[in-house]
C-alpha cells in the first residue's frame, strides 16, 4: 500500500543552511500491517510522513500510497488515506460535530450517509458528550480525539498517524490503540510514529528507526532484538541508534 523509495527531503533554513531531513529513505507497508516509525526528536519522522501525505514535496525520490504518485497524483493519494499530525491546525471555532461533518463531505459523504458515520465515528472516539462545544474550548487530548476522528471519518485505507496517542491520558490512548488494531485487521495499512517504546512493541508487525534522515534498521521487534543482542526495548532501540545507554554516541 505504501512505497517509498530513495525519498529525500532537503530544507533551505535560513538559520541552519541546508537541512538534509530525509536522506535516501526506502521501504514498503502493506495493508493489514502496523508500521511504526521510531527515532529521537529531529530524526525525519514527521517529514517523512508530510511527504506521505503530499504536504510536503521531496527533493528526491519517489512514494506511492495505493499505486498513486504522491508528487503526480497527490489527490488520489488524499482519497486513500487519513492523515492526523499534532501540529495540524484545527477550526477551532467549529463544533466536533461541525469538524467531522466538513470533513466528511469534503470526502464526498452527504446526506444520512454522512449523518451516520459522523455520529458512529464520534461514538467511536468518545467525543459525542462534547459534540456541540467550540474545539477552540476543548482539552489537549480531546482535540487531538476531534484530529484523529476527522481524518478518518471517510474510512479511508491507509492511515498515516503523527504520534497519534502524543498528549492522551491512559484511557483515551487506550481507545486510540483498538481503534488502530481494529483498522489493521479491516485490511488498512497504518504507518505511525511514536516515542513509546511499549505502544511500539504492543501495536507494530514492523518497526523501522531512523535517525538523521536515515533508515537504519527495519524489522518486527524480535528481529531487531536479536539483531542486537538487546533484550529491553530502550536498549535495542539505542544500539540501534549507535547510542550508549548514557545517550552518547558510541565510538565504532
Ligand atoms: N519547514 C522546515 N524548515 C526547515 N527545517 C525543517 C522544517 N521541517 C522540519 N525541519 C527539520 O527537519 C529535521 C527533521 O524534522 P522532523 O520534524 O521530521 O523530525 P521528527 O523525527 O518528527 O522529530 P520529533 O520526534 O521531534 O517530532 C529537523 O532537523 C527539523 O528541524
Ligand atoms: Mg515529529
Amino acid at each position: 500500500m505504501i512505497q517509498a523509495t530513495g525519498l529525500v527531503k532537503r530544507f533551505a533554513d535560513r538559520k541552519r543552511g541546508a537541512v538534509v531531513a530525509l536522506d535516501g529513505v526506502s521501504f514498503e507497508a502493506r495493508g493489514g500491517e502496523i508500521f511504526g516509525l521510531l527515532g529521537p526528536n529531529g530524526a525525519g519522522k514527521t517529514t517523512m510522513l508530510r511527504v506521505l501525505a503530499t504536504i510536503l514535496r521531496p527533493t528526491g525520490g519517489t512514494a506511492t500510497i495505493g499505486g498513486a504518485d504522491v508528487v503526480r497524483e497527490p489527490e488520489r493519494v488524499r482519497g486513500l488515506i487519513g492523515f492526523t499530525s499534532g501540529d495540524m491546525g484545527q477550526y477551532g471555532r467549529l463544533t466536533p460535530r461541525e469538524s467531522l461533518e466538513f470533513f466528511a463531505r469534503l470526502n464526498g459523504l452527504e446526506g444520512a450517509r454522512l449523518k451516520s458515520r459522523v455520529g458512529e465515528v464520534m461514538d467511536r472516539f468518545g467525543i459525542s458528550e462534547y459534540a456541540a462545544a467550540k474545539i477552540d474550548k476543548l482539552s489537549t487530548g480531546m482535540k487531538q480525539k476531534v484530529a484523529i476522528a476527522r481524518t478518518v471519518v471517510h474510512d479511508p485505507p491507509v492511515l498515516i498517524l503523527d504520534e497519534p496517542s502524543s498528549g492522551l491520558d491512559v484511557p483515551s490512548a487506550r481507545m486510540i490503540e483498538e481503534f488502530i488494531v481494529s483498522a489493521k485487521k479491516s485490511g488498512k495499512c497504518v504507518l505511525l510514529s511514536t516515542h513509546i517504546m511499549e505502544e511500539a512493541e504492543y501495536l507494530c508487525d514492523r518497526i523501522g528507526v531512523v535517525n538523521h534522515g536515515k533508515l537504519m534498521a527495519v524489522g518486527t521487534m524480535e528481529e531487531l532484538r536479536q539483531s542486537t543482542g538487546k533484550q529491553r526495548l530502550r536498549e535495542v532501540f539505542l544500539a540501534l541508534l549507535g547510542l550508549s545507554p548514557n545517550g552518547q554516541e558510541a565510538t565504532a
